[in-house]
């Protein structure tokens, strides 16, 4: 999906800044156990279908799709290849048109916007987190976010650097912030994405494969991170991903088969952890200590 990328500029005009507890990057079991009030969804799609060319070449990538999101939860996409996952995450991230359906994210009908409107929206509330890292070659880790900042925000030079180094200590990358991505890791390069994501403090990430390219201490890592965003700043955190080594530090479960939503799992109550089959049992064994990473979340429907 190449169009996706021309989604990913940094600028924004958000001004929020980061007022909660910081993330730390070294120990995704930091995360605190939460205890929240069931509310509303904050994403709620309904019958949405995206096909693409026409005649004998159509493809129906989305057929009839129907799903709830809501705030502080770590959602997971799943599913085979060409089953519909990153065709979904574009449409109810505003990044790709519907050819039928509505969605709705912060009481507004996303796809009733104007251009102007939608471009807003992006910039104000949603960060985008793909594979490739879509940084700046040239921008050292520091100025990725500084340009966020200064440019996007009309920050001054002073205030966008105190607030970019904050963010990369955070994320525990005060020592890389001078690197240029050509001169980072992997696992660093997708870190100073998700610092350039969170330092707009947005109230929905989306995130396709952002751990495909990365080894799995990597990849837990950065998925610990999402798991933050979601609990301690209470975003809504969508990850498409085809490793069920990531279930036990999401909240819900979707999977995709041929356009379909086939299943909604909310993470087991009495473990915090979802199994959706024998073969992640398989991958991850209950008694395997560093996946349980969830403690059990208790939703007070009252
Ligand atoms: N720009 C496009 N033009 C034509 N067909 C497309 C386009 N984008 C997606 N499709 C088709 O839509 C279907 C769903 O694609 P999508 O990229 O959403 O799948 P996916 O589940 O994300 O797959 P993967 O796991 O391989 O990334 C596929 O059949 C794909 O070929
Ligand atoms: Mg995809």
């Amino acid at each position: 999906m190449a169009h996706l990328s021309r989604f990913l500029s940094p600028l924004t005009r958000f001004r929020g800044l980061f007022s909660r507890k910081p993330a730390r990057a070294n120990d995704a079991r930091s995360a605190v156990p939460a205890i929240r009030k069931a509310t509303g969804p904050t994403l709620e799609a309904t019958g949405l279908l995206r096909s693409f060319g026409s005649g004998s070449e159509k493809t129906f990538a989305l057929q009839n799709v129907s799903i709830e999101l809501r705030s502080g939860e770590l959602n997971l996409l799943m599913g085979p290849s060409g089953s519909g996952k990153s065709t979904l995450l574009a449409v109810i991230s505003a990044l790709l048109r519907p050819d039928a359906g509505h969605v709705r994210a912060m009481g507004q009908d996303i796809w009733r916007m104007n251009e102007t409107e939608l471009e807003r929206f992006r910039l104000r509330h949603c960060s985008y987190i793909f594979q490739g890292y879509n940084l700046f070659p040239a921008l050292t880790a520091r100025q990725q976010l500084e340009v966020v900042l200064q440019w996007g925000e009309g920050a001054g030079r002073t205030e966008a650097r105190k607030r970019a180094d904050r963010v990369l200590g955070q994320l525990g990358l005060a020592n890389k912030a001078h690197l240029r991505p050509a001169s980072m890791s992997g696992g660093e390069k997708q870190r100073v994405a998700i610092a350039r994501a969170l330092v707009k403090n947005p109230s929905f990430v989306f995130a396709d494969e952002p751990t495909s390219a990365l080894d799995w201490d990597n990849g837990q890592q950065v998925i610990g991170l999402l798991n933050e965003i979601s609990r301690e700043r209470g975003a809504t955190v969508l990850v498409v991903t085809h490793d069920h080594r990531l279930v036990p530090f999401a909240d819900r479960v979707f999977e995709m088969s041929d356009g379909r939503l086939q299943l909604d799992a909310p993470a087991a109550p009495d473990t915090g952890v979802f199994y959706p089959d024998q073969t992640l049992i398989d991958i991850c064994p209950p008694h395997e200590p560093r996946l349980r990473l969830r403690e059990p979340v208790y939703v007070n429907t009252h």
